[in-house]
C-alpha cells in the first residue's frame, strides 16, 4: 500500500513537471480546459535512482521534452537524465551526489580510453564512472567558467593524458596561455611545439597552422582521400591540437579570430583540433561560426544563467564546487573533473621531457638554419615561422 501511494505521488509530481514545462495538449468542454499530459507508465525506485517511463501523446514534439530539460531539473534536482526517441521516454532522477573530489589516475583511466584515437578526459559521473570522449569524433572543445572554477586544472589533466597516450610523432601540441601562468610545465615536453603568451606570437603560430591546413588539404586532394588518417604511411601526419587558455584576450585581433574560425570550420578531417577556454561566455565574444563548431562544451561555474545558456550548459551558474562542470556533447551531464595539481603533473611529465642530448642535437641543427634572430629551442615555433616567413605585417 505504501509503495502504491509513493508511486502515485511520484507520478503526480511528474505530471506537475509536464504542466510547468508546457508539455500537454488541451481541449475545452464548456468553460473548462482539460489538460492531457504524456502518459506515465511506470515508476521504479532503486537505491541510487528513480526511473520513470512515459509516452508522449500523438502530435507532441519530442524535441520539446529535451528543450525543457531545465524544468525537470528545477523540479527534480540537477542530477537527471532524459532519454527517448519519438514517443517513448525514460526519465531518471539520481539520488547520489557526485564526489566533491576525484583524483587524477591515468592507470584507472587507461582501460576506458584504450581504443580511442585522441581521448579527452572529462571527469567522473554520479555512478563513479569515468567519462571520456574521442576528439577525432568531436573535434573542438570550449571550456568556460569564472575564475577559480577549474578550467586550467582541466586543461592540465587533458594535456597530461594526451602526452602519456600519444607518441610525439602522432600528436603535436601548440599551447597558448594569455595569462602566462599555466603551460610552463609543458615547455620541455617533446609533443609540445610551443608555449606562447603574446598575441603577436600566437598570431604567427596560427598563421603557421593555417599553412599546415593548406598543405594537408593539398595532400588529401593529391591522394584522393577524405581524411588525413587515410593518407599512405609515407605521408602520415600527426594530429595537431591548438590549445588556448583565456582566448578572449585575443578577440580584438581579427587575424587571430579569422584563422581560429577557419580551423574550427575545416580542421576535423585534416586532423587539426582546438581547445579554447574563457571566463565569461557571452554571445558578442563567441562568433557564431566558432560557437557552431565548438560542439563540445565544458561549463564550469559561470556568472549567470545567460552565460550558461550561451554555451548551452543549463545550470552551470548554479554549480558550487571547484572542478564541477556540465559536459555538453549531444545532451548535458554533470561531472566532477579530476584534480591534478602542478607538482603531480610535473612528476608524471618528467619521462616525456626532451633529453639534454636530444636538445643539444636539435639546437645544433637549428643553428645551421638560423638567419638573424636566434630562436631558443623552447620556442621552436618562432624558428619555424622564420622558415615560412609568414608574418605578413613584418614583411611589408
Ligand atoms: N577538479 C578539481 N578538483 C578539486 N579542486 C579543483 C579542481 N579544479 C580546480 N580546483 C581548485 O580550484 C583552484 C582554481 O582552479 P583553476 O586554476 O583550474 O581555475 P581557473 O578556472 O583556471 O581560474 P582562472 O580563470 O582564474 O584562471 C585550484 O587551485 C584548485 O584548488
Ligand atoms: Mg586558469
Amino acid at each position: 500500500m505504501f509503495e502504491w501511494l509513493k508511486k502515485q505521488y511520484a507520478k503526480s509530481t511528474l505530471r506537475k513537471c509536464f504542466r510547468a514545462a508546457e508539455l500537454y495538449q488541451t481541449y475545452k468542454t464548456g468553460e473548462k480546459t482539460i489538460y492531457i499530459y504524456p502518459r506515465v507508465h511506470s515508476v521504479q525506485f532503486k537505491t541510487d535512482k528513480t526511473i520513470y517511463t512515459f509516452t508522449l501523446q500523438n502530435g507532441m514534439n519530442p524535441k520539446d521534452v529535451l528543450k525543457k530539460e531545465y524544468v525537470f531539473q528545477q523540479i527534480f534536482g540537477k542530477q537527471i537524465e532524459i532519454d527517448g526517441d519519438v514517443k517513448n521516454f525514460t526519465f531518471t532522477v539520481y539520488h547520489d551526489s557526485l564526489d566533491r573530489e576525484v583524483m587524477y589516475d591515468y592507470q584507472a583511466l587507461y582501460d576506458v580510453i584504450a581504443k580511442m584515437k585522441l581521448p579527452i578526459i572529462a571527469g567522473k559521473d554520479k555512478n563513479g564512472q569515468w567519462r571520456v570522449y574521442d576528439m577525432t569524433k568531436h573535434p573542438h572543445l570550449l571550456i568556460a567558467g569564472e575564475t577559480g572554477s577549474g578550467k586550467s586544472t582541466q586543461l592540465r589533466s587533458i594535456l597530461t593524458t594526451l602526452i602519456q597516450y600519444k607518441k610525439p610523432h602522432e600528436l603535436e601540441l601548440y599551447l597558448a596561455d594569455c595569462k602566462k601562468s599555466e603551460f610552463h610545465i609543458f615547455k620541455q615536453i617533446e609533443h609540445v611545439k610551443c608555449v606562447l603568451s603574446s598575441s603577436k606570437d600566437i598570431r604567427k603560430m596560427l598563421q603557421h597552422i593555417k599553412q599546415e591546413l593548406d598543405e594537408r588539404s593539398n595532400l588529401t586532394d593529391k591522394f584522393g582521400v577524405a581524411h588525413i588518417d587515410d593518407l599512405p604511411d609515407s605521408h602520415k601526419k600527426p594530429y595537431i591540437i591548438v590549445c588556448i587558455d583565456e582566448f578572449v584576450m585575443l578577440r580584438n585581433d581579427s587575424k587571430i579570430m579569422d584563422i581560429l574560425i577557419e580551423i574550427v570550420a575545416i580542421g576535423r578531417t585534416l586532423g587539426v583540433f582546438t581547445i579554447l577556454s574563457m571566463q565569461r561566455p557571452t554571445s558578442d565574444v563567441l562568433d557564431t561560426t566558432i560557437r557552431a563548431n565548438l560542439t563540445v562544451r565544458m561549463g564550469f561555474k559561470v556568472a549567470d544563467a545567460t552565460n550558461a545558456k550561451v554555451i548551452n550548459t543549463i545550470g552551470a551558474d548554479k554549480l558550487d564546487t571547484a572542478g564541477r562542470f556540465i559536459l555538453r556533447i549531444s545532451k548535458q551531464e554533470e561531472l566532477q573533473a579530476p584534480y591534478l595539481d602542478i607538482d603531480k603533473a610535473k612528476k608524471i611529465l618528467e619521462p616525456y621531457m626532451i633529453t639534454k642530448e636530444a636538445k643539444e642535437v636539435k639546437e645544433v641543427k637549428n643553428k645551421t638554419k638560423q638567419t638573424s634572430n636566434t630562436p631558443t629551442f623552447l620556442e621552436p615555433i618562432q624558428e619555424k615561422i622564420e622558415w615560412f616567413g609568414v608574418d605578413e605585417d613584418e614583411r611589408s
